[in-house]
């Protein structure tokens, strides 16, 4: 049964309308890309989270590496394989990326590379990152794009549709002193078109999982 009250549906439909919404409503986990002290990452990741939880479209999270406390990589067997993990925190952090969409990789650039700690964080998992949307803001000398890259090779390997937008902030002019994060205004606009194509990847790879 459905009434018409003050112009809104009423009863079924909208029960029906509002399930649709909270199907398709994605989350997206901002992940903080480096853990060593003095690190540039939390400030981009946090200029991220500020445009992104401006949109309606998903819902962001700051996801931090650090707060994990990983070791070097320490389970016995390899993710792929089994997901019964030994170690505590592999069991937390596989809750955390099991629990999000699509991931918005906020990575700096060591030896035209991501950083070891953000590899070390992937290698953990591989199931709880399959099949769901990625993409990258990357930092250094040459915008991060070597790190991205890098990354993107990854991504292949953990069945992650990367897409093609991507931030790439110069240490030279998005940063004072190679310490204080003050981005060109026109990286927004990157970031937006990026943002939407996570989030159109990470509605899309929801259905395909379900
Ligand atoms: C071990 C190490 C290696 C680095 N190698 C590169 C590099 O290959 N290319 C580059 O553009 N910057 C390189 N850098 C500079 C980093 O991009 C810069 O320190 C940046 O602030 C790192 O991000 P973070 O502060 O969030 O850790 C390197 C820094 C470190 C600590």
């Amino acid at each position: 049964m459905f009434i018409l009250q003050n112009g809104k549906l009423c009863g079924q439909l909208e029960s029906i309308c509002t399930d649709e919404e909270d199907r398709l409503m994605v989350k997206i986990g901002i992940i903080i890309g480096s853990t060593r002290p003095g690190r540039v990452a939390e400030q981009v990741a946090r200029w991220v989270y500020e445009h992104a939880t401006k949109r309606t479209d998903a819902q962001f999270e700051l996801v931090d590496i650090a707060d994990y406390n990983l070791p070097l990589y320490d389970e016995p067997v390899p993710p792929s394989m089994s997901t019964d993990y030994v170690n505590e925190h592999t069991r937390r952090w596989s809750q955390k990326i099991a629990s999000l969409d699509g991931f918005i990789f906020c990575t700096p650039e060591y030896n035209r590379a991501t950083s070891g700690a953000l590899k070390n964080a992937i290698d953990f998992l591989f199931h709880e990152w399959n099949n769901k949307a990625a993409g990258f803001v990357g930092w250094g000398s040459f915008n991060g794009a070597r790190a991205v890259e890098n990354l993107r090779l990854i991504m292949g390997e953990l069945q992650v549709a990367d897409v093609r937008g991507q931030v790439g902030l110069s240490l030279f002019t998005d940063f004072e002193n190679f310490t204080q994060f003050k981005p060109a205004s026109i990286h927004e606009e990157t970031l937006n078109t990026m943002l939407d194509q996570v989030v159109a990847w990470s509605k899309a790879l929801k259905t395909l999982r379900e």
